[in-house]
């Protein structure tokens, strides 16, 4: 079971993901829990306040310390989660990553925002993640495509585990071109060897395809790709 602990202030965010798709059959399953936490259920005055000026002076607010560090004593009582925050100069976030994520039994994602958290979370953190080079008005978007690209690589999540091994990025490339019926459509045709039957030929044009399409529009990724003799082979063409 995989569990994953969303801090927020605004958990309404996160149900669409939640009810939505091969995430909710994973939670209906039981393959796993999502619990999205309110930080406002833990500010320890009574207008719930759950952020602050900045000392020495500045823009925006910052999310104090005291709601989150609540929240993560109320989840240490139970197991101590592999904890996230959310910032945008954090270490990128990528299939590896989520591979390395997805092997985790729980995981803690503190939702930053973009004025800032107090540097004192930072105590509590385990690694800074972003989704790329870009600024977000708050973490919640990271914190769900975190959390999309980990879940379906828990094992049971996706049907068929076939389609994850197919998955762009799973051994370093691009995904191969797919096509569904009709045949031909609007003069545009299914290459002929999808259609032959013949699986030993089918996989080495795909094979063939990924390889044409990292080195089209994803290069850099070559280098680091986990290509075998026939893969240097047809790169060679
Ligand atoms: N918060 C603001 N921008 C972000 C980003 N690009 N990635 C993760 N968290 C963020």
């Amino acid at each position: 079971m995989k569990k994953f602990h969303v801090f927020t202030i605004f958990p309404q965010f996160f149900e669409g993901f939640i009810n939505t798709g091969i995430v909710s059959r994973a939670v209906k399953n039981g393959i796993i829990q999502i619990n999205t936490v309110n930080l406002r259920d833990y500010a320890t005055d009574k207008h719930r306040t759950v952020d602050d000026v900045v000392y020495g002076g500045g823009p925006g607010m910052l999310l104090k310390p005291e709601p989150i560090f609540r929240a993560y004593e109320e989840i240490l009582k139970n197991s101590k989660p592999y904890v996230l925050i959310t910032e945008p100069w954090g270490r990128k976030f990528d299939q590896a990553f989520a591979q390395e994520l997805s092997q985790k039994d729980e995981i803690l994602i503190i939702c930053g925002r973009y004025e800032g958290v107090d540097e004192r979370v930072k105590s509590i953190v385990d690694e800074e993640v972003s989704i790329g080079d870009f600024v977000l008005s708050g973490g919640e978007p990271a914190a769900l495509v975190i959390m999309d690209a980990v879940i379906r690589l828990i094992p049971g999540v996706v049907g068929d585990s076939d389609s994850l091994r197919a998955d762009s990025f799973s051994d370093g490339l691009l995904g191969y071109p797919n096509y569904t019926r009709p045949p031909v459509f609007k003069g545009m045709e299914v290459p002929e060897i999808l259609r032959s039957g013949n699986h030993k030929l089918i996989e080495i044009w795909r094979r063939w395809k990924q390889i044409e399409n990292t080195l089209k529009k994803r290069p850099e990724l070559l280098k680091q790709a986990k290509l075998s003799e026939t893969d240097r082979k047809i790169l060679q063409y």
